[in-house]
């Protein structure tokens, strides 16, 4: 079978499954990994014939997508903030919009480093870094890459996925301190932290029904669900944890639900934090938010 045919059939296959646009990202993202092929390669090489060996792989992937599985999975990598990361199905697998979360916390950083009219600046530099719910340590990798001398510790109840976040720190030439842990039952911190930051589970249960096969069959559940009556149960402990263990000038930062902003002002601002900002995300949605606590 040569390149040209090997394509045909993949998209035939999955023609009912998903759009066109689509299957070609995938084929493309597979001859690259399988092949080592850019996408103008595999637009040039269609009578190249295939060997057996990659036959096969490209035949186990078609299974794989026509049950729905992320690609993510299927390659066992993606990229995230310009960096590597593996995934597997004990990890979320990271999303854009925690991207725009982390340019978030980057810039408000080197603004605090770089302002020439902040003569003391650099006492308030914020230089330790907490992230809770770290899955495949995509936000605490990416800070402790792209903050200068920044010390970051990240936690997380699944064993499984801190063990990939460790691989992910090595990966990518960082360290990052991985604590194993429950924050529902965490009632004090190691440390004080400059900046405290997660994107923790917050979708309601009643939200599945909009959501797609492959996130509801192979994405880790309790990475993504809460339930209907407390959709803000993760974010209100980590709020109390903040209170007691953020630094004087500390903030906090989170990845919220889109139709929770107000709630989550609301319960913020009873928890005593104020300068609440909330942002937007490429697609005009609340998908983010900011806090500090109050001055005593
Ligand atoms: C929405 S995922 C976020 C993963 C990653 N930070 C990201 O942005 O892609 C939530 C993470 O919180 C973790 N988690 C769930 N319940 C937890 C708990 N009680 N204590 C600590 N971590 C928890 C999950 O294992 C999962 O990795």
């Amino acid at each position: 079978m040569n390149l040209k045919q090997l394509k045909s059939n993949f998209t035939k296959t999955l023609s009912e499954l998903y759009p066109s646009e689509e299957i070609q990202s995938f084929f493309n993202w597979l001859a690259e990994h399988y092949l080592g092929y850019s996408r103008f390669e595999v637009s040039i090489k269609g009578e190249e014939e295939i060997s057996e060996v990659v036959e096969a792989k490209f035949s186990e992937a078609l299974q794989r997508l026509q049950n729905h599985e992320p690609i993510q999975y299927i390659l066992g990598e993606t990229e995230f903030y310009g960096l590597p990361f593996k995934v597997t199905p004990d990890t979320l697998i990271p999303r854009p919009e925690t991207e725009e979360l982390v340019e978030w916390i980057v810039l408000d950083s080197q603004e605090i480093q770089e302002t020439p009219l902040k003569p003391h600046a650099s006492h308030l530099t914020p230089d330790t870094f907490l992230d809770v719910g770290t899955g495949t340590g995509c936000i605490a990798i990416s800070l402790a890459k792209h903050i200068k001398e920044a010390k970051v510790s990240a936690i997380d109840i699944s064993a499984a996925a801190l063990k990939i976040a460790s691989e992910n720190a090595t990966m990518n030439e960082v360290t990052v301190n991985f604590i194993h842990a429950d924050i529902l039952k965490t009632t004090t911190l190691s440390q004080h932290y400059d900046v405290m930051v997660s994107n923790p589970p917050y979708v309601r249960a009643l939200e599945k029904e909009h959501m797609q096969p492959n996130v509801l069959q192979h994405e880790p559940e309790a990475a993504l669900f809460v339930s209907n009556e407390d959709p803000l149960l993760f974010y209100r402990t980590i709020a109390t944890l903040a209170k007691t263990h953020l630094t004087p000038n500390g903030a906090l930062y989170f990845e919220i639900n889109e139709y929770l902003s107000e709630e989550m002002q609301i319960m913020l601002s009873d928890e005593g934090f104020d300068e609440i900002e909330l942002k937007k995300d490429v697609f005009g949605k609340y998908r983010m938010l900011k806090c500090r606590r109050k001055s005593p």
